[in-house]
């Protein structure tokens, strides 16, 4: 089956008890056991409920994975894979890795003894030599946040596996619909399923995902014992915007290479960063490796005033937080996503104070680049 089959017959299309189009959500938090001697399938939601479980085989699915497992945001699923790493082990970050990821490891597993260093992940090399001993994994986003860099997953993941080292992907932008690391070879796929996999900016959510029998039962047995899950309700959200996942990316991707054609034409903007132009340093890389270049895009401004003017005058864009929602959302990753990363480390890695991002979402795009226009040269 291809990719938007599969969205919709993923083996949850019918509930077999009463034939309902929809996966029933199970809005309980334990289970009663008829035996003392051998429990049930189901016996406490934070191990298995079975509307989350219909949502982490959906995800496993989508991944091409064997294993996924949802957890209450992506930063709770990153957090969980994280916890697989032990006190002395040191992790090689690619250096715009999302700010929330930045903040976890470098003031809190760093506390707890997990080092981590932070690297331009375009380059292989640079990937290589900053491997130490005591290195366990790679830690990559591509395209990354905010900059759309973009990393050669297939490269990333064969130096990994010559060194011992696990490879670990954030493919939140992307999707699976778009980028499959697990077939490129990488270890574990995470999500912030908040982005467009759930896709209506009303949920919070995360996943793990993984082909490897071992690594499926290590994050397993995390995300119970961390207990860091993902509710009923939300799971059943979830899965239905899932339902809806290839014809947003589609749409969106759309809006998304018009805008930054756009973009690219307008005198006070003095950089755009989007992976679906021909002259992005990633632009073959990226291609090789995915199904589009996706829905967000960041460009530069000339001056500060006219990137406050952006933002607060856009009628049509959402100054917020987060991104892959059906509405487009404008942001400041200055202030926003990357508010944790030190002001000097930020302009070191080239996220200034006139660096916007653009989740572009259903609107018409037309509609969109007068909007834009209007708030830049109106
Ligand atoms: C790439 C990426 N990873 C992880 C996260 C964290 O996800 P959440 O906000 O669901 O905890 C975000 C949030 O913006 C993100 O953009």
């Amino acid at each position: 089956m291809k990719f938007a089959t599969k969205l919709i017959h993923n083996g949850h299309a019918c509930d077999p008890a009463t034939g309902a189009l929809s996966v029933p959500i199970c809005q309980a938090s334990t289970f009663r056991q008829e035996s003392a001697e051998e429990f049930g399938k189901y016996d406490y939601t934070r191990s298995g409920n079975p509307t989350r479980e219909a949502l982490e085989d959906a995800v496993a699915q989508m991944e091409n994975g064997a294993h996924a497992y949802a957890f209450a945001s992506g930063m709770a699923a990153i957090s969980s894979a994280l916890l697989l790493f032990s006190p002395g082990d040191h992790i090689v970050v690619c250096e715009d890795v999302y700010g929330g990821t930045y903040r976890v490891l470098t003031s809190l597993f760093s506390r707890l003894g997990i080092a981590s260093s932070f690297v331009d992940a375009t380059d292989l090399d640079a990937l290589a030599a900053a491997i130490r001993p005591e290195t366990k994994a790679l830690f990559l986003e591509t395209p990354s946040n905010p900059l759309m860099k973009i990393t050669d997953l297939k490269g990333a993941a064969e130096l990994a596996r010559s060194r011992g080292l696990l490879t670990i992907v954030d493919n939140t932008f992307m999707t699976p619909y778009l980028q499959r690391p697990l077939d490129l070879g990488c270890d574990i796929v995470l999500h912030s399923g908040t982005k467009f996999l759930n896709g209506h900016s009303d949920v919070l959510c995360g996943f793990a995902v993984t082909k490897d029998q071992t690594l499926g039962k290590r994050l397993r047995f995390v995300q119970n014992a961390f207990g860091a899950v993902l509710g009923p309700q939300d799971s059943w959200l979830v899965l239905r915007g899932l339902k809806t996942l290839k014809v947003r990316m589609e749409e969106s991707q759309k809006g998304a290479g018009r805008i930054a054609a756009w973009l690219t034409g307008q005198k006070r903007v003095t950089r755009v960063c989007y992976p679906g132009l021909a002259d992005h340093p990633g632009h073959e890389v990226h291609a090789a490796q995915s199904a589009g270049p996706g829905a967000v895009l960041s460009f530069t401004l000339e001056s500060y005033e006219l990137t406050r003017r952006l933002l607060e005058g856009s009628e049509l864009c959402a100054f917020a937080v987060s991104l892959g929602g059906v509405e487009t959302i404008i942001s400041y990753p200055a202030r926003m996503s990357h508010a944790a990363v030190p002001k000097e480390e930020r302009e070191k890695k080239g996220i200034s104070d006139t660096l916007v991002r653009l989740s572009v979402g259903l609107e018409d795009p037309d509609d969109l680049i007068a909007d834009l226009d209007k708030a830049l040269n109106g």
